[in-house]
């Protein structure tokens, strides 16, 4: 049994969101062909968890010291270096993604629990993953030769995935829900359909 950890960064709330439908729809054929294995889903919305200041800083440097790694600031952390897969959904707001995404962010990157250094002081991943999905869905569509300009949400969490161990990361981009003359719905039926082939085989 893997456990697939869902980091749900919809928050707009579930029952209005377009990203959180395709997440779904992705989740809903994984299910259907991994029965077995067990999903877990920190909703970001109702988690809230803190951005990170001095005063965040300096507890976590003294847990840390003190080798406290079942500190219940670590949590999150714990979670996510423990799962076998990871599915992380967010809207694409202003070239990236939601404020709480960057704080859940800050809450996973524990220096000891999901990536360390070696011996040598090279980099190490610590994270038992093997796969990290990235869903978004944006307003507006972009050429392919502006994904450099466009794309820093995932090129962010491929750098994470890279950081943390996790080998495989990609991406699903929606695009161009919000764009006058664009059916909405059907865009959003394509992108569901490509989550569920995504999620069937993943
Ligand atoms: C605060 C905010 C910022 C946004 N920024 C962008 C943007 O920079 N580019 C874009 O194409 N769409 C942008 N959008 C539109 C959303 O990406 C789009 O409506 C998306 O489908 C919303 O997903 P959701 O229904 O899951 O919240 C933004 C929307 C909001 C509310």
């Amino acid at each position: 049994m893997r456990k697939i950890l869902f980091v749900d960064g919809c928050v707009r709330g579930r029952e209005r969101s377009s990203t959180y439908q395709v997440a779904r729809a992705f989740l809903e054929a994984f299910q259907k062909v991994n029965p077995q294995d067990q999903l877990e889903e920190v909703e970001l919305l109702r988690q809230k968890p803190e951005c990170f200041t001095g005063k965040e800083i300096e507890l976590r440097d003294q847990l840390l010291r003190e080798g406290r790694l079942d500190a219940p600031l670590f949590d999150l952390a714990r979670q996510f270096a423990q799962a076998d897969g990871i599915l992380v959904a967010a809207p694409y707001w202003d070239l990236s993604f939601p404020a709480l995404v960057k704080a859940y962010i800050e809450n996973v990157s524990v220096c000891g629990i999901t990536f360390g250094y070696g011996p040598e002081g090279q980099e190490l991943g610590l994270c038992k993953a093997k796969k990290l999905l990235f869903v978004t869905t944006s307003g507006g569509a972009f050429p392919e030769e502006q994904r450099w300009l466009r794309g820093t949400g995932m090129d962010y969490w491929k750098a994470l995935c890279w950081m943390f161990g996790i080998p495989d990361f990609d991406f699903l981009w929606v695009q161009g829900l919000d764009l006058e003359g664009n059916d909405r719905q059907a865009l959003l039926r394509q992108g569901m359909e490509q989550a569920a082939q995504l999620g069937a085989r993943w």
